[in-house]
């Protein structure tokens, strides 16, 4: 690494989840549990067919909250590193699962939203829910129905607290990118942001990706994540 490390940026993407349960979303089919994104994730896919949007993330809310979908031992890596690290740490996620949450991680940005809210259109409120929902069900605010949508961002649309995550970027020494394809902007130039302000990054993927970040570490992230994590940890501790 290039100069002691203070400050560290992590984002994670589909990968980190999938050893949990949830797929990822590009299988080599293109599509995301069998449905089109443009369907399923997009303003246009809402306005032309509400009901199969309902639907399909009312199916992926459930399925987060069987048994059997859990933190893996990354999730729990990265909650451990955050208890410990002596300095900044923000954990940006692409991730709409809860499972860093769950995992005992603190400091979240969920920069594509969340599958465990909703969100009124007229009012920009966000509320939680586990249940399902859909154009019939009332809006706690305004009383109304066909007010709430999924509180997801969708192609087209701007992510979530981008001002924050630009700042931490630019601060950081170390940006690491756990399980993530580097497909979707802007969540794929920002190991490019963190490099020009010298930043070290590393990338932590079953594959070797496209980008070109300084370190690439191949594996499944339960595995590389948390000798990964450690390491960064040790290094610090002893003042390198
Ligand atoms: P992708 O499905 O595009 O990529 C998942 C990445 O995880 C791939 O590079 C896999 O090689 C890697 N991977 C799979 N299993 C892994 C494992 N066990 N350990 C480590 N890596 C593994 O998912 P994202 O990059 O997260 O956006 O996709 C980004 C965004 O595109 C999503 O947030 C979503 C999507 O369409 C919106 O819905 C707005």
């Amino acid at each position: 690494m290039k100069r002691p490390v203070k400050s560290v940026v992590v984002l994670t993407g589909a990968g980190i989840s999938a050893e949990s349960g949830i797929r990822t979303f590009r299988a080599a089919d293109g599509l995301w549990e069998e449905h089109a994104i443009e369907d399923v994730a997009t303003p246009e896919g809402f306005a032309r067919n509400p009901q199969l949007v309902y639907r399909f993330y009312n199916e992926r809310r459930r399925a987060l909250q069987v048994p059997q979908v859990k933190p893996n031992p990354a999730h729990l890596a990265l909650a451990r590193f955050e208890q410990r690290w002596p300095g900044d740490f923000l954990l940006v996620t692409q991730n709409i699962d809860n499972l860093h949450e769950r995992a005992g991680s603190r400091r979240v940005i969920h920069m594509h939203g969340e599958l465990l809210k909703m969100r009124c259109i007229n009012t920009n409120l966000v509320f939680s829910t586990r249940e399902d929902f859909d154009f019939d069900t009332e809006c706690r605010c305004c009383r109304n129905v066909g007010n709430l949508r999924p509180h997801v961002v969708w192609f087209g649309e701007i992510p979530f607290q981008m001002q924050e995550i630009y700042q931490a970027l630019e601060r950081c020494d170390l940006f690491v990118a756990i399980g993530t394809s580097g497909n979707v902007y802007p969540a794929s130039g920002f190991y490019q942001v963190a490099r020009q302000h010298h930043a070290y990054t590393a990338e932590l993927n079953l594959e070797r990706t496209g980008s070109r970040f300084d370190e690439h570490l191949i594996g499944k992230a339960s595995a590389i994540v948390p000798a990964f994590l450690d390491r960064v940890l040790a290094t610090a501790l002893a003042g390198c």
